[in-house]
């Protein structure tokens, strides 16, 4: 009897269709609702004999859970249904803006003096920005008393032995060197750091280029038309370069590398301070202590070493004129910056 019963209210269960939310409510309060129909049948379930309760008791509970699992299904599937709904019912919105980052000024200027370079056989080396006192000093020829090994210039992360903050990229020179044989051309990006304040126009933390080309027969002349091509290229055609003679350890002849200014083009402003010149970096032919030092016979080989700054470069390529608005992320200044040409 009850048995049967069962199996009536389970057939109605199986026969029932949802397709709304209405028809869905309609299901709950006829079978699963506390007056529904399953509910009843567990009322009635009280009055079934003790021998027979085991039998009803699982068919019962079969069909509770047949008509739990028609709900949720119903329940989940109108659900998406609504919000698919939803979304594919105004086609006319606008879409949701998506922002695209724009690379680093620093970036982009790095990535442009690269692709010059690597057009010249360049290939691109970088070493590590704690450096030993060997790579970032000594091998380059510096000698024990150099100011620059003063901690008032210097991070030093431990003395003696020392070991700095590189303060220039030129340490990647002597690690290519040691690791190379020539011909050497290669081009080292990277950080460097000083102990300076923050200002306008200086950083404790900022960027180099290195450039190295070592060979037979390299000359002064290879250096002059290398670095002369390059800013062609970096800052148009008209551009000027100059070499005034200086001083670096490193090398023998050593050089200031000065554009002609990009901004007045040569008739003097206050970026170039009414000069007509404005500094780029510095350059030289490697000095035979330097090559020795790394094991590349001088009498064999010379070579030419250069050093720039991006951050100078960058400043000149789009007249930016604060240093810290490099590190300060303002994404006002930051988004400016499109491309390097
Ligand atoms: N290392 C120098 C600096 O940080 C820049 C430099 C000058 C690098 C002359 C060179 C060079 O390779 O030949 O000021």
């Amino acid at each position: 009897m009850m048995l049967e019963k069962i199996k009536e209210i389970q057939e109605e269960v199986e026969k029932f269709s949802v397709d709304t939310k209405e028809q869905l409510e309609n299901f709950r309060l006829s079978f699963l609702s506390r007056n529904g129909k399953v509910s009843a049948l567990f009322d009635d379930f009280k009055q079934v004999a003790g021998d027979q309760k085991r039998a009803v008791g699982q068919e019962l509970n079969k069909l509770k859970k047949l008509a739990e699992e028609r709900f949720s299904t119903w329940q989940s599937s109108l659900e998406n249904t609504t919000q698919d709904q939803k979304s594919r019912l105004d086609l006319s919105l606008p879409v949701v803006p998506f922002t695209l980052g724009s690379r680093h000024p620093i970036t982009l200027v790095r990535e442009r003096i690269i692709q010059i370079f690597e057009r010249m056989g360049f290939s691109v080396s970088e070493g590590p920005e704690i450096e030993d006192d060997w790579h970032n000093f000594s091998a380059l020829n510096f000698p024990p008393d150099h100011p620059a090994r003063e901690m008032q210039d210097t991070f030093f992360i431990e003395k003696n032995p020392d070991i700095t903050l590189r303060t220039h990229t030129s340490s990647v020179q002597v690690r290519v060197m040691e690791t190379t044989k020539p011909p050497i051309r290669t081009l080292s990006p990277g950080r460097v750091f000083r102990n300076e304040a923050i200002s306008a126009r200086a950083h404790c933390v900022f960027h180099q280029v290195e450039g190295m080309y070592i060979d037979k027969n390299v000359s002064f002349a290879d250096l002059k038309n290398t670095l002369y091509h390059f800013v062609k290229e970096m800052f148009g055609k008209d551009t000027k370069i100059r070499f005034r003679p200086s001083f670096f350890p490193f090398t023998e002849p050593s050089a200031e590398i000065d554009i002609s200014c990009i901004i007045c083009k040569g008739k003097g402003c206050r970026i170039c301070k009414q000069s007509g010149w404005v500094e780029i970096g510095g350059a030289g032919m490697m000095h035979p202590n330097v090559l020795e030092n790394s094991k590349i016979d001088s009498s064999v080989y010379s070579g030419f070493a250069f050093g720039m700054g991006l951050e100078r470069m960058s400043m000149l390529k789009y007249q930016i004129n604060d240093l810290r608005l490099f590190t300060e992320n303002d994404v006002r200044f930051l988004r400016q910056f499109t491309a390097a040409e």
